[in-house]
């Protein structure tokens, strides 16, 4: 999604402004823009495509101290220079995350008192509105101000005006933005990567607020312009972080980072002890229904979850797609607890689905990664993920740590109702510790899924089946490989083949089997030999050890406790979807039209 930064400071803007939209890259984007004030007078320059476009078009020497930058993912109008950000109408220019959902009700408005449009964007609309306000205010926060007041839907802004050619102002509803300190000047940006470089430290800038930002001085006011006392946040990891540590792509330092973040997010909640579980999950006791509301991968998770929480902890689950969720009718309870899963806590449609369960006064927790992101700060409750900033925008780590949650969630619940019974407990216990072990095992066997990768990247349709929570990790296997390698994938339930899909198996048709359930394993066997029959290429991933010739390529992984099996049968399945786009030259890190943080609805 959109990505904004901006800098008012003793040093040039334009490195600053440029290095940040870099490391906003990995929201996604296509167009790029700045806008700042040299020798009084605001410029814009803008382009279509990668950065790199842009830079082209720049002085970096240019004697210039206070700027805008953003990366453009269209919404309202096509891709190309005259919708990219920055947009100025009379004597402001901003950049806008976000949708101004009123854009259309003010814009006639507009043109009626003689505004008139070059862009198709609501951006352009709301700086018009802006400039309309402050003609009649002549105070740049009071229009601020009133603003806030008369724009609906969501929005970062970033806003400079010639009239004070050293202030940079920023206001938000729902969009992310960070607002940071550095000793050579300060900051806004949509999110922290874009500042690292220059300082650590930041505020976060709530809904309806306001920030004015000046080279020695930053200050907050509520949407009234009362003065407001902001806690200033420290982010712990280095720079490091952001850089791909000698990994040819993000996405294959995330994977390889894998044992480390269920360490780390394990460690947080569960100490070996059923005490820690007690202590971090006994606020579960309460529910008789649990609703999973999320989106893409991390809906994944939801359907691992639900699988787990209905087996082991007797309760029934409902997992939806937040865009759905959001709409539908509900038939939530005060025995319900609504958990939204997100990496990134920024989703549209996944905080708008809080937000429902929130108006609707049902208790809600977030298990998310970002912290101080606005899922997390509008939920009852958070259990914060420990996957540290992912980059690539398939996500591999956070989907992982969101698996782990999951686990400890149906071990407290399976202690609690009976179905686990002590000697089954301390056996998962003794096979937690164990685990980063056994998921660093499984990512170093790369080399047997990567020739496996070899030899089907060139097909134009790949299929995976499974059953019962296999199938849930088919569903997150086949959006991984078509997501970053463009072949169209689908994952099916194996029992549902015969019911129409398998008219499309024929000779040497990759179909990637995923059978760990041993209760299921012979029923997923006879789907095996059924598309094997039709002359499928059958790529096998079990636990199990297979005897007789069922398919044409095997992978093994270890034979652990369901609760934790899916942790790590994912694993060979990203990274086969990771060569796989490799060899087809793919974009790996910002597959196309993709944005990691999907912030519009
Ligand atoms: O930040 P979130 O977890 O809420 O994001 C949800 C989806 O947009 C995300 O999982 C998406 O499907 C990824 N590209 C999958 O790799």
């Amino acid at each position: 999604m959109c990505g904004i930064i901006g800098y008012v400071g003793r040093e040039l803007c334009i490195p600053k402004i440029i290095h940040g939209l870099q490391s906003l890259e990995y929201r996604g984007y296509d167009s790029a823009g700045i806008a700042y004030i040299s020798k009084g007078k605001i410029k814009t320059i803008k382009e279509k495509g990668k950065i790199i476009n842009l830079e082209k078009l720049l002085n970096f020497d240019e004697e210039a101290y206070l700027g805008i930058g953003h990366t453009r993912w269209a919404t309202h109008g096509v891709a190309n220079k005259i919708n990219a950000h920055p947009h100025s109408v009379g004597k402001f220019t901003i950049v806008h995350n976000g949708i101004i959902e009123n854009y259309n009700e003010l814009k006639e408005e507009l043109i009626n008192k003689g505004y008139n449009f070059k862009s198709e964007t609501d951006t352009e609309i709301a700086c018009a509105k802006i400039d309309e306000i402050y003609k009649q205010e002549k105070d740049i926060l009071k229009t601020l101000s009133k603003a806030t007041k008369v724009f609906r839907g969501s929005y970062a802004l970033g806003i400079i005006c010639i009239d004070e050619p050293n202030s940079l102002y920023a206001i938000r509803n729902t969009s992310p933005l960070i607002v940071a300190k550095s000793n050579e000047g300060n900051f806004i940006a949509s999110d922290v990567p874009a500042i690292l470089k220059f300082t650590n430290k930041y505020f976060l800038l709530d809904d309806l607020e306001i920030a004015k930002i000046t080279m020695d001085k930053v200050t907050f006011y509520n949407q009234d312009l009362i003065p407001i006392d902001k806690n200033i946040n420290t982010f712990e990891g280095s720079v490091e972080v952001a850089l791909k540590n000698g990994y040819e792509h993000f996405m294959l330092k995330e994977i390889n980072e894998q044992d480390k973040v269920f360490k780390d997010t394990i460690n947080y909640y569960f100490d070996g002890t059923i005490d820690s579980l007690k202590k971090n999950f006994k606020f579960l006791d309460k529910y008789k229904k649990i609703d999973i509301v999320a989106c893409g991968s991390a809906y994944h998770t939801g359907c691992v979850g639900k699988y787990l929480i209905e087996n082991y902890g007797n309760i029934p689950v409902n997992v939806e797609v937040a865009s759905e969720y959001r709409y539908k009718k509900c038939f939530y309870d005060k025995d319900t607890l609504v958990i939204v899963v997100s990496q990134s806590g920024e989703t549209a449609d996944t905080l708008a689905a809080l937000k429902k369960a929130k108006n609707d006064k049902i208790d809600t927790l977030a298990i998310v990664n970002v912290i101080g992101s606005s899922i997390a700060r509008i939920a009852d409750k958070v259990i914060y993920i420990k996957a540290g900033c992912e980059i690539a925008v398939a996500t591999t780590k956070a989907y992982l740590a969101q698996l782990a949650i999951f686990s400890l969630i149906s071990i407290y619940l399976g202690y609690k109702s009976k179905e686990i019974k002590d000697e089954e407990l301390y056996k998962i216990f003794k096979e937690i510790k164990q685990m980063p072990k056994l998921i660093k095992n499984t990512i170093n066997n790369y080399e047997s899924y990567f020739a496996i990768a070899d030899k089907i990247y060139k097909n134009k349709q790949i299929f995976f089946i499974g059953r019962g929570i296999d199938y849930a990790t088919s569903l997150e296997a086949s959006l991984k490989l078509k997501e970053i390698s463009y072949i169209n994938s689908v994952a099916y339930q194996a029992g549902e083949l015969k019911h129409g899909t398998i008219s499309l198996i024929e000779k040497n048709t990759p179909v990637i089997a995923i059978a760990t359930d041993k209760n299921l394993f012979e029923k997923t066997i006879s789907n095996i030999k059924e598309v094997k029959a039709r002359g499928a290429y059958v790529i096998l991933i079990s636990n199990e050890v297979i005897k007789e010739q069922l398919c044409d390529e095997f992978i093994k992984i270890d034979d652990v406790h369901p609760i934790l099996e899916s942790i790590l049968t994912i694993i060979p399945l990203q990274l086969l979807a990771y060569k796989v786009a490799k060899n087809n030259k793919c974009d790996i890190d910002k597959p196309r039209n993709l944005a990691k943080s999907v912030t519009v609805e």
